[in-house]
């Protein structure tokens, strides 16, 4: 079935995951994916080696699923890279993931555009290192005009942080007279989060075994399925994907109505 879908020009990786592909009904896939990408501490001390090592692995299960999600056609891809919570930790953990994420950028921005994907970052950007700021906006804006997956990636991402964000240009838009206070829904609110004009989160993935939302996409998952996998995210690969995308279509999302299946 997939092998029809994508017709002469198939991505290198379909090929590849054909089988797996297989298990899944494209009819009932999610439009928009969260992923908590948990665990890469646990991976590493469970490997003998330091935290960061984990960072580093994790970068190539990233790097796998976003190839499912472009094999897939899936509309949107959210990943949580770095919360407005984790300044708490030590200063070289973090000094270590702001360069990881500026090598991953630089590293992987050519086959991104290649792969007509369309990068977006939301959370705190101007808050990040001038530079890893600048590159990030760079990258936002070569691939702005891409029509394939929407890739968003949270950085300085808290979703309580971005409501508050919200609030403040909604708060500023009626005090000068351009909104009407009573005109506010969820249609306005939405438009002024960092997710404006993407779908609503229809799954959200977390690994290795935490069951909580973290302060990600508070907003966006009101109605969303949960999926959770003890697996951290280094050992999180395109079968441990595709299983949740199989689950998910089994799931029966009723959306405060009776049942539809
Ligand atoms: C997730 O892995 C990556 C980030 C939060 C940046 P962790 O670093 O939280 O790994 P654990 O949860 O300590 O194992
Ligand atoms: C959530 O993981 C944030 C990211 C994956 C970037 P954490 O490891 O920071 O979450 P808690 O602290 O266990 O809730
Ligand atoms: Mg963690």
């Amino acid at each position: 079935m997939w092998k029809k879908m994508f017709g002469g020009s198939v991505p290198q990786t379909a090929w590849v995951q054909a089988p797996l592909y297989d298990r899944i009904d494209p009819g009932r896939l999610p439009g928009h994916v969260a992923i908590i990408m948990d665990g890469n501490g646990r991976w590493a001390k469970g490997k003998g080696l330091i935290r960061t090592a984990g960072h580093t692995a994790g970068v190539n299960a990233l790097k796998q699923v976003l190839k499912v999600a472009i094999d897939l056609r899936i509309q949107a891809l959210t990943v949580y890279a770095f919360s407005t919570e984790n300044w708490k930790r030590p200063h070289a953990e973090v000094d270590f993931l702001m360069k990881l994420f500026s090598e991953y950028l630089e590293r992987e921005i050519n086959e991104m555009d290649e792969d007509n994907v369309r990068l977006q970052f939301i959370g705190r950007i101007d808050e990040l290192s001038t530079e890893l700021c600048r590159q990030a906006k760079s990258a936002q804006k070569r691939t702005e005009h891409n029509t394939g997956v929407r890739f968003n990636v949270a950085m300085n991402y808290g979703g309580q942080d971005e409501l508050i964000r919200a609030m403040h240009s909604i708060a500023a838009e009626v005090a000068d007279g351009r909104l009407a206070a009573d005109s506010i829904d969820e249609t306005i609110l939405e438009n002024h989060l960092d997710t404006a004009g993407l779908p609503p989160v229809d799954l959200v993935i977390r690994t290795s075994g935490d069951l909580r939302l973290s302060n990600f996409l508070l907003w966006q998952t009101a109605y969303a399925e949960f999926w959770f996998t003890k697996t951290n995210w280094p050992d999180f690969t395109p079968a441990c994907f595709v299983q949740a995308l199989e689950d998910f279509g089994r799931r029966d999302r009723r959306f405060g109505g009776l049942k539809n299946k």
